[in-house]
This record gives structure tokens, sequence and C-alpha cells, in this order.
């Protein structure tokens, strides 16, 4: 059976769905099968980020309205095996879909994968209930500025009246040099101030912000190829190792480029 998941964050712009993309990759890469669904209808996010806008015959609308089978929706990424979309629709009224529809779709794809990961939308309204009603479990995605972290807390709290378990947290775009310089929280102090257990830290990495935007997964000789991967094994495996972000910052070359990345 499926484990399903919601990756959400209740402020826009923190990486929900560039998470979602490589943290599927990644989990594809331990052998899981893994959906990947939007469920911002009509905004098509996730189907740009991985590149199958041309590639959709089906989409979660027909699934739900019962004009194809779900597997018939379903694509599978050209480089990634075991890695599928459920494409969002190009427009639509959202309104008409509740999260009963959604859910549905989930217990449908649960007994053939091991993942369904669900794009939330940002805002806590309706989209957002879509989502997480159709969930077993949540990952908050937070960046380590305090509109971002206060957003968080908000969904935290919300999403605890929900029947999720677990709920955890990212944080994405932490930047070594500034956490050094003691000008940027840690994930330790974000997940205390959260009192939310970290599953995961992610460098802010310019190899993320390119390739997101030509619609490609990120490099795997990148760090945030690196962290990612390392918190995929942690959502797998149950295991707490967090990806070093300060480290190539440290020492006297690290010194060098922290102070050099200050005057730039
Ligand atoms: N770790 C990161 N480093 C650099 N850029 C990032 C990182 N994570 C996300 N981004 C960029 O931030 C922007 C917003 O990300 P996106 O995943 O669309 O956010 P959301 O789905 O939460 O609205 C995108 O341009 C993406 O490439
Ligand atoms: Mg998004």
């Amino acid at each position: 059976m499926a484990r399903s998941i919601v990756i959400t964050s209740g402020k826009g712009g923190v990486g929900k769905t560039t998470l979602v993309a490589n943290l599927g990759r990644s989990l594809a890469d331990l052998g899981q099968r893994v959906v990947l669904m939007d469920t911002d209808l009509g905004l098509n996010n996730l189907d740009v980020l991985m590149n199958i806008e041309n590639k959709v015959v089906f989409d979660i609308i027909d699934v739900i309205e019962n004009r194809c089978r779900t597997a018939q929706a379903l694509i599978e990424d050209k480089t990634v095996k075991g890695l599928f979309v459920l494409p969002s629709c190009h427009s639509y009224d959202a309104s008409k879909i509740n999260g009963q529809n959604i859910k549905a779709v989930v217990s449908g794809l649960a007994r053939s994968f091991d993942y369904i990961l669900l794009d939330c939308p940002a805002g806590i309204e309706v989209g957002f209930h879509r989502a997480v009603s159709a969930a077993g479990e949540a990952i908050v995605v937070t960046t380590p500025h305090i509109s971002s972290i206060r957003d968080a807390d908000k969904v935290i709290a919300l999403l605890k009246s929900y029947q999720i378990d677990p709920i955890s947290i990212i944080v994405n775009r932490a930047r070594g040099d500034l956490i050094l310089n003691s000008e940027m929280v840690d994930y330790k102090d974000i997940g205390r101030i959260l009192k939310t257990p970290p599953l995961g830290v992610v460098p802010e990495d310019d190899a993320i912000n390119l390739l997101s935007n030509l619609g490609l997964t990120v490099d795997s000789k990148s760090d945030g190829f690196s962290a990612i991967a390392l918190l995929a094994k942690n959502l797998h495996c149950g295991t707490t190792e967090m990806f070093d972000v300060t480290k190539k910052y440290k020492g006297i070359l690290g010194g060098l480029k922290r102070n050099l990345r200050k005057i730039i």
C-alpha cells in the first residue's frame, strides 16, 4: 500500500514543486514506484517542471470524471524508471473537484505504487483542504526566513486538525555561509521553533533554480541532488542524516569563499 504524502507550505515560492519532482526522482532511484500529483488544478507547474506538457493525453479530471482509467493518464519519466506523473488539467473550474475526488484517485493508485506525492497549492483555502484530505502524511516546506517559518507554523497547526501523521519539515534554500556567520537560523533551530522534526535540509543551489526553469530535475553532481537524495533516504528508511550546508564554507578555503560571497 502506498504512502500518500502531501508537500505543503502555506507560503508560495518556497520550493514545493521543485522538491516534489526531485524527491520523487530520488525515491525512484531507491527502487520505489512513485506517482507525482499536482493538486494545484489548472496551473500545471509540476507538468512543466517534469517536461511532460506535450505528452499529456488524459489528465486528472479525465480520471475523476471517468473518461479514462488512471493507468491511461499516467506518464512515466523518460529517464527515471518507476517515476510517474499524473498530469494536472490545463483549465478547469477547480471548485467542482473536492477532497473526496482526489482521495478516490489516490486510493486507486495506492495498490500499485509505493509513494504518492501530492504537490499542494499555496495558501490554506480550498486547494489546501483538497490536497490534505487525500493524504496520510505531510511534509511542510519552509525556507529559513521569518515569514516562511511563521506560515509553516500556521500550516502545522492546521494539519494537526486533520488525521495526518507524521508531519515533518524540510528546510529549503539554506545558506551555509550565512548560518556560519550567524545571519541565518539553521534547521535545528527551525525544528525547535516549529516543534516538528526536520526530514531534510536543502541548500540554496543555483543548479536547482536553473534546471527547474528548463524543465529538468537537478543534476546528480550538485549539492542540491545530494541533499535531496539524503532526505529521500530519511523518508524511506527512517534515518535522520542531514546534508551539511556549512561544510564547504569551513576551513581556510571555506572561510575565503564565505567572505567572497559577502563581498559579491
Ligand atoms: N534549493 C533551491 N535553490 C535555488 N532555487 C530554488 C531552490 N528551491 C526552489 N528554488 C527555486 O525557487 C522557485 C520557486 O520554487 P517552486 O518549487 O516553484 O516553489 P512552490 O512550488 O513552493 O511555489 C523556482 O524558481 C525554483 O527553481
Ligand atoms: Mg508549486
